[in-house]
């Protein structure tokens, strides 16, 4: 199942957008981001978050990761909200040339790991860039929203990347965000109980939390993770061919 070489890169709503500030997108942030992915030779498959766009509305209308039974309103409100912020990360991303190709997570969650598989490399062997996004999705019970973490995860396992790249508004991971000095540069299972989370750092899909939680499971099933600024576009560069630089790395346990 192994053998082809692909990075999967999560772009942070946080980075892309302004997140105290509904509906902004961060355009100087985005651009950086996708001049440092177009100077990419290897293919990538993009995932991106919700920002001020999608967390928004899904907490002004009480959507969760389980499923519930939120109002159409609310369920249609944060859709069209992640499908506009989309359109605007597809422009930049068209700008620099990338020939992306949007798919809803409606387009491959839940299909066979060989359906996911074909789906993808085909638009990559087409020379396009697939792209997709945290989404609001119906289940028995209502609906829930998936976010990107949980999708770059899902992809991780039926893609088998080379390495999972996460795009942040910030270095790294820290122990303690307030101390600049405490990056952790390579994170294990045994030093997660060091990481200080502030409780403002929440929204309704787990924060960085939920991102740390993702990741451990994507290094368990082999593949490395990487957490870079995506304000840095050398760093983007360098850590998308997984060459050493400042950020933090989780190591793929490619044993059994
Ligand atoms: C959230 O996706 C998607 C919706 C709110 C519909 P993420 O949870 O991946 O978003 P960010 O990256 O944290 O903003």
């Amino acid at each position: 199942m192994e053998g082809r070489e692909l990075v999967i890169v999560k772009l942070g709503g946080s980075l892309i957008t302004h997140k105290d500030k509904p509906l902004s997108i961060n355009l100087e942030a985005l651009d950086i981001v996708s001049n440092a992915l177009s100077k990419s030779d290897l293919p990538l498959v993009l995932v991106h978050g919700g920002g001020s766009f999608g967390h928004y509305f899904a907490e002004k209308y009480g959507l969760k990761l389980k499923p519930s039974r939120v109002s159409a309103e609310g369920v249609a409100k944060t859709r069209l909200a992640m499908l506009k912020l989309d359109l605007k990360i597809l422009n930049s991303l068209d700008r620099h040339g990338m020939n992306p190709y949007p798919l809803p997570p409606s387009n491959f969650v839940g299909y066979s790991v060989e359906s996911q598989r074909r789906v993808f490399f085909s638009l990559i062997d087409y020379g396009l860039t697939p792209i997709t996004y945290g989404d609001v999705l119906p289940k028995r019970g209502g609906f829930y929203v998936l976010s990107g973490d949980e999708i770059t995860r899902m992809l991780s396992e039926t893609l088998r990347p080379t390495r999972a790249v996460f795009l942040l508004n910030v270095d790294g991971i820290f122990e303690d965000l307030n101390q600049p000095e405490s990056l952790i540069e390579e994170l294990k299972p045994e030093d997660l109980t060091k990481i200080k989370l502030k409780s403002t750092d929440m929204d309704v899909t787990g924060g960085m939390k939920l991102k740390i939680k993702e990741a451990m499971k994507i290094a368990e099933s082999g593949v490395d993770v990487i957490f870079v600024s995506g304000r840095d576009s050398e760093r983007i560069v360098r850590a998308l061919k997984g060459e050493q630089t400042k950020g933090t790395l989780v190591r793929g346990d490619r044993i059994g």
